[in-house]
């Protein structure tokens, strides 16, 4: 869609709104008197603000026939909320943010992003490719973590509105150039949020290079399903679909071991509160400071598997997510330290948030035994994420 043609969009809802008029998300027939059910699905585009060196970020928002709304920017893919009904049919806002642009040019800890080139650490910084070897900006102590200093999630990405069978949606474009915070070859990547009227929010990457490289794209939103009600995650009941883990060293690099979490505070087969066993003596826990770890994915073939569930009791919004990836990154917002201010003036305390990043395992480039991230030219990288909301009764 043109830029004209989706200010047109943006003008014709707001237009039906003032009407109390519905119209289709797509539909640029002139607004009449004729009355008409109220607006439901729709998707909107327009300018959030520009970035330090003059940007200009826009803002998407999706919503479908369940009033479930996610707003987007396109600086960093990010999701800057995303709104669903809890049992009482109350929507809420169950993400972690800000309110404004500002803050996520330097404070955000990933708050609602895409992470990349390389979500989660490599070692040093480093790592060997057909017999080359890399060196990339390290920004976590010694290591590199999220695509380095100038990651995926600070760069503003075009975006594309469209409206298909499946839902409204938005495919995001970003072309990361060779060498860029030290990686190999010209990468193009792009995110796909679609938005269905089953609650699905569907993410499709999709990536192609001119030089064999390493990729790991993932989403980093930090849920609250409680929205503004609690402080904490503690009291969300999440299931992990995985029997083994990849346990860290203390920089929270795989040791390479992939451990089984029987008998173990990892292990989540079965629905457990996050914060039952957080505070266990467990050098892994500790390591992590809380759950900062990848869990293998019990699967079967490579299609899409049900990676998590996660029930939140006291309002009954669940989220189940499911994903073509092997790996996922339960992390319990364990370094949030309530010197953040977000969302109404919300002050985030440790905890307050969790992320469930479906991904290769973390520093799989230095372990030939773990799933290869590599893509080389003529390769097409395909991966999808599929988060659902729902409530229990
Ligand atoms: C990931 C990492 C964490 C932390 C957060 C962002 O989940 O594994 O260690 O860096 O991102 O703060």
């Amino acid at each position: 869609m043109t830029r004209l043609a989706r200010q047109v969009v943006v003008a014709a809802a707001a237009a039906a709104l003032a009407a109390g008029c519905s119209r289709d998300a797509t539909s640029t027939t002139p607004a009449t008197s004729t009355p008409m059910p109220p607006i439901k699905t729709y998707l909107t585009q327009g300018p959030f603000d520009r970035t330090p060196d003059g940007q200009s970020v826009d803002l998407i928002t999706l919503r479908n026939q369940a009033g479930v709304e996610v707003r987007i920017m396109t600086y960093g893919a990010t999701i800057l909320s995303l709104k669903t009904p809890d049992r009482a049919g109350a929507l809420d806002d169950i993400t972690l943010g800000f309110d404004t642009f500002a803050p996520y040019v330097d404070k955000s800890p990933y708050f609602g992003a895409v992470v990349g080139r390389y979500g989660n650490r490599i070692a040093k910084g480093k790592f060997v490719l057909d017999g080359q070897t890399y060196t990339l900006a390290t920004n976590n102590n010694a290591n590199h973590l999220h695509g380095g200093v100038k990651g995926f999630d600070k760069r503003v990405w075009k975006a594309d509105t469209f409206q298909n069978v499946s839902g409204v949606g938005v495919k995001l474009t970003y072309t990361s150039a060779d060498g860029e915070e030290g990686y190999p070859g010209t990468l193009t990547a792009d995110v796909t949020y679609t938005l269905t009227d089953k609650n699905q929010l569907i993410v499709d990457y999709h990536a192609t290079t001119d030089k064999a490289t390493v990729l790991n794209l993932t989403q980093h939103t930090y849920f609250n399903l409680a929205g503004g009600k609690a402080n904490d995650i503690l009291g969300h009941e999440l299931m992990l679909n995985a029997d083994r883990y990849t346990p860290v060293d203390d920089t929270l690099i795989p040791t390479g071991e992939l451990a089984p979490v029987a008998g173990t505070p990892f292990d989540f087969r079965t629905a457990t509160a996050i914060g039952a066993r957080i505070g266990q003596d467990n050098e892994q826990l500790k390591r992590g400071k809380g759950y900062d770890h990848n869990w293998v994915l019990t699967r079967q073939g490579d299609g899409l598997s049900l990676a998590a569930r996660v029930l939140e009791p006291t309002t009954g919004r669940t989220l189940e997510v499911s994903t073509t990836e092997p790996g996922i990154q339960f992390y319990s917002g364990n370094f949030l330290d309530g010197t953040i201010t977000g969302k109404g003036g919300r002050v985030y305390p440790q905890r307050s948030g969790f992320c469930l990043e479906t991904q290769h395992f973390p520093d799989s480039p230095n372990h030939p035994t773990f799933p290869s991230t590599v893509l080389r030219p003529g390769q097409e990288f395909k991966s999808q994420t599929v988060f659902t909301f729902g409530v229990a009764k």
